[in-house]
């Protein structure tokens, strides 16, 4: 029986025949995947401490949000990843996990964990640990009878010493029916509570943990509202084959509407350029390459095209997209050759933030308010990216006339372009200034969203912010 020690996730049960353990829960791309998330609610019961690793095609089949809310901790998906604290997660993981167990193991994890190939951080987790690992296959029953699966079972249990819960008999999702299933989720929990007995509690120091997850899991505080969020980075063509970009991701534009749509929001996202998967089905979304695509996609996502719109179609813009300032005035209509040289010129592209808070303020483009504003009045949130100071920001908000303007140094190391992490300052347009600490760019998402939600409901119980008073020029 283990002892209980001095620090405790929160919310994790202290007593139960796993209290104080840490267990890594790895999950591969089965079918039985969705299982794992009982899995994980059982071992909490029984006051496991439980961290997630999945494998690429495990989050195919589960997202990696549910298995971060119930657990707690943030889950390790990337291989290729550090911890915001620059530690390698799958390497935390199994340096202090009493026990790893694999459920759903697919038939591929058994012959690469069988080979030592750790392409993944399940693999690598379990390459990595002297915990003693458990391991749950489950697959279509013709693959557990092939003789190369069960010679990787058998490297695995008789050459490793893993704990292998054999899979049940019964329908397949294949269609047939055989040995395969995925054993009873209550016997792969007692095999995880006989490899650790007996064994001590292997670091209840929590700072030799991975870390907790950084945000609590919000409300549905969005519920009904509208946010339009862009993301990635335009292009501007030169010719047929080439254009001026950026170094933009999309990740910060992407972790805010996947934000908004885990509090409730809908959702219109219009990406140009990103590097990362979209939220798929739950948005809106809507392509794009070029700042003039992105200025149309905008317009009618917002004002349904018209200039002058009166009821508000959104409750909050985030312009997080790194939009092109410059497009080259006559892109080639063929591709140019590079015997005739290249001298461009360029244009200023249209200030779209800009556009849309006149449009949204009822203002002309001199700033005249030459028309009734949209009601109810939208909340408008801009990026800045910085170099080495963000003295500029502050002239940024009140020059495009936004709410908010998350300003963030993309010259420093973990922020700004492509980085999973992002440290910014806040700015409203009363003046205040909140600078947050690095976070994961999901954990500035929220942070942020706190703010539009509660100038949203603000707006809505007629408490007036000095910033919603007077239209912004
Ligand atoms: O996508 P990632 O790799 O995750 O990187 C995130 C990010 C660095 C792109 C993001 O955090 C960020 O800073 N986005 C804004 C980039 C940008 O265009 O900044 P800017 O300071 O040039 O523009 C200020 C604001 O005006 C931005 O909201 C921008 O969307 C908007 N803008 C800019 C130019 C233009 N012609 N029209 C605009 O609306």
């Amino acid at each position: 029986m283990s002892t209980k020690p001095a620090d405790t996730t929160p919310g994790v049960s202290t007593t139960g025949r796993l209290a104080g353990r840490l267990v890594a829960l790895g999950v591969t791309g089965s079918i039985a995947a969705y299982k794992a998330v009982e899995l994980l609610r059982l071992l909490t019961a029984e006051g496991a401490d439980v961290v997630v690793l999945l494998s690429p095609s495990a989050t195919r089949f589960v997202g990696p949000l549910s298995f971060a809310a119930l657990s707690r901790h943030p889950v390790e998906a990337e291989l290729m990843e550090l911890l915001p604290d620059g530690r390698i997660g799958h390497i935390v993981i199994a340096d202090s996990a009493d026990a790893v167990v694999v459920a759903p193991a697919t038939a591929h994890f058994l012959g690469a964990m069988a080979n030592g190939l750790a392409g993944d951080v399940v693999t690598a987790a379990c390459l990595a640990t002297s915990a003693p690992v458990v391991v749950a296959p489950a697959m279509d029953g013709d693959m557990w009878t092939h003789p190369a699966t069960q010679t990787n079972v058998r490297r695995l249990r008789d050459d490793f010493g893993y704990a292998v819960v054999a899979p049940d008999s019964g329908p397949l999702a294949s269609g047939q029916s055989g040995v395969g299933r995925l054993a009873e989720l209550p016997s792969i929990v007692d095999a995880v509570v006989v490899a650790v007995d007996g064994r001590p509690v292997r670091q209840p120091d929590t700072t030799a943990r991975p870390p907790l997850a950084e945000e609590p899991v919000r409300e549905a505080d969005l519920a009904g509202r509208h946010l339009v969020v862009t993301a990635g980075g335009t292009r501007e063509p030169i010719d047929p084959v080439r254009f001026i970009g950026n170094r933009s991701s999309g990740k910060m534009g992407v972790a805010i509407a996947e934000a908004a749509l885990d509090r409730g929001a809908t959702v219109t996202l219009i990406a140009a350029d990103v590097s990362v998967a979209l939220p798929g089905d739950r948005a809106r979304v809507i392509r794009v390459e070029t700042t003039g695509e992105l200025r149309g996609a905008l317009l009618e996502a917002l004002f349904g095209g018209s200039g002058a719109p009166v009821d508000a179609r959104f409750d909050a813009l985030i312009m997080a997209a790194a939009v092109a300032d410059f497009t080259p005035s006559r892109p080639a209509a063929l591709k140019l050759a590079r015997a005739d040289g290249l001298s461009l010129e360029l244009e200023p592209t249209p200030d779209l933030l800009a556009e849309v808070a006149r449009i949204a303020h009822g203002l002309d483009s001199s700033g005249a308010a030459t028309r009734q504003a949209t009601t109810p009045r939208p909340v408008l949130v801009g990026f800045a990216a910085e170099t080495g100071s963000l003295a500029r920001a502050s002239d940024k908000l009140r020059q495009k006339g936004v709410d908010l303007l998350v300003a963030n140094d993309v010259t420093e190391a973990g922020s700004g372009f492509g980085t999973d992490t992002n440290r910014v300052v806040i700015l409203d347009a009363d003046g205040g200034e909140t600078a947050l600490p690095l976070l994961s760019k999901r954990a500035v998402a929220d942070r942020l969203l706190d703010r539009v939600a509660a100038t949203l409901d603000a707006r809505d119980s007629g408490v007036q912010t000095a910033a919603m008073q007077e239209p912004a020029r």
